[in-house]
């Protein structure tokens, strides 16, 4: 009788273990998916910003997870080439965007800039 609970007991732990593996891995894939589906080629310099970089940014490149990136900002005196490899490569723990298109990363940093040079 002892064992019977106590193995029980060990297939109720791995079965948790196996939801916790597939929650773990549902997640990632989730975090992949949304990291690596291509917005449309055409999307404008403020879509490609709402849609990738506002959720660590700010809405209003205010910052957030990650550094402020508006008017003021160490990136408003940064040059465009540090910009580039930023979003290209990743820095720290910012996931690199290199699926973007040369167009869709001068859009964005197009319009970094003209939030940059203040209204
Ligand atoms: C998952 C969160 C996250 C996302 C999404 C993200 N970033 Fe970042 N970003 C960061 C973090 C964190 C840093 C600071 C990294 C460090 O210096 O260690 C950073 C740094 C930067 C820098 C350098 C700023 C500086 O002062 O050195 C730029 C430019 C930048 N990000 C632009 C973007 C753009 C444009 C996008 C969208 C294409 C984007 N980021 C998406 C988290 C993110």
């Amino acid at each position: 009788m002892r064992r019977l609970s106590g193995s029980r007991a060990s297939s109720d732990r791995a079965a948790t273990t196996r939801r916790r593996r597939i929650a773990v891995l549902a997640l990632f894939v989730g975090v992949v998916a949304a990291c690596s589906s291509p917005p449309p080629e055409t999307a404008t310099g403020p879509e490609l910003y709402s849609e990738l970089c506002s959720s660590c940014h700010g809405v209003g490149l205010e910052g957030d997870v990650g550094p402020p990136l508006g008017v003021g900002s160490p990136s408003a005196t940064l040059p465009d080439s540090y910009l580039v490899t930023s979003i290209r490569r990743g820095i720290g723990t910012m996931p690199s965007f290199n699926h973007l298109s040369d167009d869709q990363v001068s859009r964005l940093i197009t319009f970094l800039r003209d939030v940059q040079s203040g209204p």
